[in-house]
């Protein structure tokens, strides 16, 4: 299998204000302390907040991405905004399909794929989220979900470097609970056999995050698992201790 370069990246979600941009320089000024940290760092803060943290973490390790992206590059669509925007803003990711916007706004396998294909058009990395629900898990019907949703969400022209693929459990997001190792295992390697059978030698290198609960205390565990090529994080991601905590399990 090949080596591939772990990516945490933290989602702040709805949270953050401009006073914030102190978190960023805060995971800066750690990040340059410690020249050992193997891994990427991405910090996806509110879309109005994009320039700002830009600015805030010029010259270091740390890269700003957004949380959603409309499919079109412009027109009338009051209050969205587009992959070419956020682009221009400083963006150089965009999370799409989060299970919250799946829920919130009714997104379908279809609308996410139009979102990644948008964040390519851009010159954008995707950062293309999956992930049952209780229910769905209880049924035992998580793989079948997980693959569902890979094969309606993903580009056809996805590449390693222009995807990366978020396992969140929906269960697990926020809740402080966490799947066992073995069944991140499990669903990481169902995963990474999708992409390899569908994209070859690009799906083998591509990224397969971890996301729900992950916390300092967790993160060694979760990311030691095979098949696990970093995280998203949530409300770990708001404070740059606790971020720095979890991104200490790549030095
Ligand atoms: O996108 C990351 C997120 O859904 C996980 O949230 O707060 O459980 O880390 P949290």
């Amino acid at each position: 299998a090949p080596r591939v370069k772990a990516l945490v990246a933290g989602n702040w979600k709805m949270n953050g204000l401009k006073a914030s941009k102190k978190e960023v320089s805060g995971l800066a000024r750690l990040l340059a302390k410690s020249k050992r940290v193997r891994c990427d760092v991405l910090v996806c803060p509110p879309a109005t907040l994009i320039p700002l943290l830009k600015e805030e973490a010029r010259g270091s390790k740390v890269a700003v991405g957004a949380q959603d992206c409309h499919a079109k590059v412009s027109g009338a669509h009051t209050g969205d905004i587009s992959a070419e925007m956020l682009k221009d803003a400083g963006a150089s990711y965009v999370i799409v399909g989060h299970s919250e916007r799946r829920a919130d706004h009714g997104e379908t396998d279809a609308v996410v794929r139009a979102k990644a294909e948008a964040a390519h058009r851009a010159g954008l990395v995707a950062i293309v989220c999956v992930g049952e629900t209780e229910a769905q898990r209880d049924a035992r019907e998580t793989l079948k979900v997980i693959r569902g949703q890979l094969k309606g969400s993903l580009p056809a022209d996805a590449t390693a470097k222009t995807t990366i693929v978020a396992y969140e459990p929906v269960w697990a997001i926020g809740t402080g609970r966490t799947p066992t190792a073995q069944d991140v295992a499990k669903v990481h390697a169902a995963i990474r056999g999708a992409l390899v059978k569908r994209f070859g030698d690009e799906g083998a290198a591509m990224r397969i995050l971890y996301g729900g609960s992950v916390k300092p205390s967790n993160a060694v565990e979760l990311m030691g698992v095979e098949n696990v090529n970093g995280a998203l994080v949530g409300g770990a991601s708001l404070k740059a201790e606790d971020f720095f905590g979890i991104i200490s399990a790549y030095i």
